[in-house]
C-alpha cells in the first residue's frame, strides 16, 4: 500500500454501510429480479406476513423497496426508512411503476423512532447488526419497540449463526448477467462477528467490497429482544413458518410488543 493510500485509509472513519459504492457495485446481486419476485411471494403467502388489513408497516432499511412495494399493494400504509438517498430514489421509482404509494424517510436506523406509529416493523435480508458497538444494535431494537403500537409485531430476518456454522464452504461463487460474484466469509472474534468480502468480476474489471457485522444465534437475539422490551419472541427457519432448527434457511425472529396499561 502506498503512503497516500495508507493516509486515505487512516482518514476514512466512515462505516462500510455508509459507502454508496458498495451498494451500487453489488446492486445487481443483492436486488435481483429473482429476489424481487421472492419478496412478492413472501408478502402474499407467508403466514409471518399476515398483518391485519390496513396495518401501518415500517420497512426498516427498505433498500430499493423490494418489500415496500408488495406491502403497499397488499393495502398496508407503508413507511420505508433507509440511510441511502439513491436507494430511496430507486424505491420511489419502483412504487411509481407499481402504482402504489409509500412514505419514505432518509434516516439511520440508530436514530429513527416514531413513538407508537406502527403496527408492524420489518427488517429484511440481514439489515441488522451493522454497528460495531453491541449497544448501538440493541438501541436499534429499542427504537423499533418505541415505534410500535402496543400489540405490534417486529419481524427481523438475518443469516443465523447456527446456519453459517452448519455450512462447510466459506467461499461461494455465482454468476449474474455475465458478472461473477465471489463471496468469502470470515468468522471473527470467537463467532461474534462476520466479515464478508465480495468481488464482482466482469471481464477484466473487478469491484471489491467488504461488510463486517454481528452474527447472532437465536438465543442471543432472544436476549437482545427481551432487553429491548419485547415480551413474546418466536423464531422460524423459513417463511412457511417452519421451526428454527437444523434445517433452517434463515433466522427469522417475530417479536411482539406487549400491551400494558401504561401503553409502554
Ligand atoms: C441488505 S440491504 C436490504 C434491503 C431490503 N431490506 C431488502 O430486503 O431488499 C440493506 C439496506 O440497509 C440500508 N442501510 C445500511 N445501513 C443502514 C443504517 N445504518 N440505517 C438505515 N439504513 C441502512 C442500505 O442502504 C440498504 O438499502
Amino acid at each position: 500500500m502506498s503512503t497516500e493510500q495508507a493516509q486515505a485509509q487512516a482518514q476514512d472513519t466512515s462505516a462500510w454501510f455508509e459507502d454508496q459504492a458498495f451498494w451500487n457495485d453489488f446492486y445487481p446481486h443483492l436486488f435481483s429480479p429473482e429476489r424481487a419476485a421472492q419478496a412478492v411471494r413472501i408478502v402474499e403467502r407467508s403466514p409471518l406476513f399476515r398483518f391485519p388489513a390496513g396495518s401501518r408497516v415500517l420497512d426498516l432499511c427498505c433498500g430499493p423497496g423490494l418489500f415496500t412495494v408488495p406491502l403497499a399493494r397488499a393495502g398496508h400504509t407503508v413507511t420505508g426508512v433507509d440511510l441511502s438517498a439513491p436507494m430511496l430514489s430507486r424505491a420511489r421509482t419502483h412504487c411509481r411503476e407499481a402504482g402504489v404509494e409509500a412514505r419514505f424517510v432518509e434516516a439511520e436506523m440508530l436514530g429513527f423512532a416514531e413513538p407508537g406509529a406502527f403496527d408492524a416493523v420489518v427488517n429484511m435480508f440481514t439489515s441488522f447488526g451493522y454497528y460495531d458497538r453491541h449497544e448501538d444494535n440493541l438501541q436499534v431494537l429499542r427504537n423499533t419497540h418505541t415505534s410500535l403500537a402496543p400489540g405490534g409485531t417486529l419481524l427481523i430476518d438475518v443469516v443465523g449463526k447456527e446456519i453459517l456454522a452448519r455450512l462447510d464452504e466459506r467461499v461461494s461463487l455465482s454468476e449474474r448477467d455475465g458478472k461473477l460474484l465471489v463471496q468469502r466469509d470470515t468468522v471473527l472474534d470467537d463467532w461474534t462477528r462476520l466479515r464478508s468480502d465480495w468481488y464482482s468480476i466482469e471481464g477484466s474489471h473487478a469491484a471489491t467490497g467488504s461488510m463486517t457485522l454481528f452474527l447472532y444465534s437465536a438465543g442471543e437475539l432472544r436476549d437482545m429482544l427481551g432487553a429491548a422490551g419485547f415480551t413474546d419472541v418466536r423464531f422460524h427457519g423459513d417463511y412457511d413458518g417452519a421451526p428454527y432448527d437444523h434445517r433452517a434457511e434463515r433466522l427469522i425472529a417475530v417479536a411482539t410488543k406487549g400491551v400494558d396499561v401504561r401503553g409502554n
